[in-house]
């Protein structure tokens, strides 16, 4: 960690997608460790609360500013100036991928095109790291864990959308580095995150705690699901890591990176709500099969690759994470912190963890 705090200090970093729930995390993170982050986000989104409870809108400098604009987008890269940037602006969720394809497929795909072609002559630039998804490959009901060379697919629009990001993130670094690109280009691939202040609609964690906090009954579309669940810690220090990385070896560490969690450790939806319940001290839950949306049933990613190159590891086991993040709800539902306190915590915990 004292790598990290060496790098970022004084580093100017762009986070898209900052108001978001892993944007809110990296802005704080990236502050403690002294870096001048500068951010885009987008007004209509669940997750800003918790960039607020963070009071990130003193701390960093934020442009409410659409990805899909791509001359406002363009103008702001080359007003600002960033070394790196961390594009995560999404719209994340497969159900509402369902619902809006359209939306989806403009927001993720073209919007990642946009970052991608507004950064290509900014000479400041030197690591420009693309946030996609597990949900990037080809479905293929495996349990031995998607390899960064694996087939790109996605029977839904969120996956598709992020499947073809990953195309014309691979197009970008082949055709351009070297020339007008001289920064390196990595995508991350991280699995199913939780962690405090997550308040997107249909993700587990937020449904959960809601009803937890609400004393209503559970109710659980996809029991049996298996996903590789991780604190939202973990990929967000994969990125760190792959940020410096970037940085100094552009050539040799762009490219697909899978942040994941270790062999044999994805972990069903039954369970994580059984060790949610056990931390939270009580609670019912009902099991109310979703049959009409496809989703796949097991998800694992295969982390060699990081773990060998990056020397990045997962640092907590899937019972711990799913206990501090119960933890992180109960203390501020109880007042006992401050959402900007816990996060803090959590963090340098995390940073002070073997
Ligand atoms: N949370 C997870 O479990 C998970 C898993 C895999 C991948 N991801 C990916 O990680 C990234 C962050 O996810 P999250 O969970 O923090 O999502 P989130 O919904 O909490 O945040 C999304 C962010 O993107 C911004 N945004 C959305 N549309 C925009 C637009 N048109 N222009 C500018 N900004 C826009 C929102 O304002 C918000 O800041 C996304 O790319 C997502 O696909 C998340």
């Amino acid at each position: 960690m004292k790598l990290l705090k060496k790098f970022y200090k004084n580093k100017k970093v762009l986070i898209t997608g900052a108001t978001g729930f892993k944007g809110a995390w990296l802005s704080l993170w990236l502050k403690i460790l002294g870096a001048k982050v500068y951010a885009i986000g987008y007004s209509p989104n669940k997750n800003k609360k918790l960039f607020f409870s963070l009071n990130l809108q003193k701390k960093i400098k934020i442009k409410t500013l659409d990805i899909r604009n791509y001359k406002k987008l363009k103008l702001f890269i080359q007003k600002i100036k960033p070394e790196l940037i961390f594009h995560m602006a999404a719209q994340p969720l497969i159900l509402d991928g369902y619902k809006k394809p359209y939306f989806t497929y403009e927001v993720n795909t073209l919007g990642t095109l946009n970052i991608l072609e507004a950064s290509r002559n900014v000479r400041s630039i030197k690591s420009l790291i693309c946030v996609t998804s597990d949900k990037c490959y080809e479905s293929n009901y495996s349990t031995i864990g998607f390899k960064e060379n694996d087939k790109l697919g996605g029977i839904d629009p969120y996956s598709g959308s992020k499947a073809s990001a990953e195309i014309i993130i691979n197009t970008y670094f082949k055709s351009y580095f070297g020339k007008e690109i001289k920064f390196g280009i990595a995508s991350a691939r991280a699995g199913n995150v939780i962690g405090g202040g997550d308040q997107s609609p249909n993700r587990l964690i937020p449904d959960l705690v809601n009803s937890l906090n609400k004393n209503k009954k559970i109710i659980l579309r996809n029991p049996d699901f298996n996903r590789p669940w991780q604190h939202v810690l973990e990929p967000l220090y994969g990125y760190l890591i792959l940020g410096i990385n970037l940085y100094k070896f552009p050539k040799k560490f762009s490219g697909p990176w899978n942040f994941g969690t270790e062999k044999n450790t994805v972990t069903s939806v039954l369970k994580i709500v059984k060790i949610a319940i056990k931390k939270w001290g009580y609670g019912e839950l009902k099991i109310r099969r979703n049959k009409k949306i496809y989703e796949q049933t097991n998800l694992q990613l295969n982390i060699d690759k990081a773990k060998k190159i990056l020397k990045w590891k997962p640092k907590y086991k899937i019972k711990e994470s799913v206990e501090l993040t119960i933890d992180w709800y109960k203390k501020v539902i109880r007042k006992k912190y401050t959402p900007e306190q816990i996060t803090k915590k959590n963090i340098l915990e995390y940073m002070n963890s073997k």
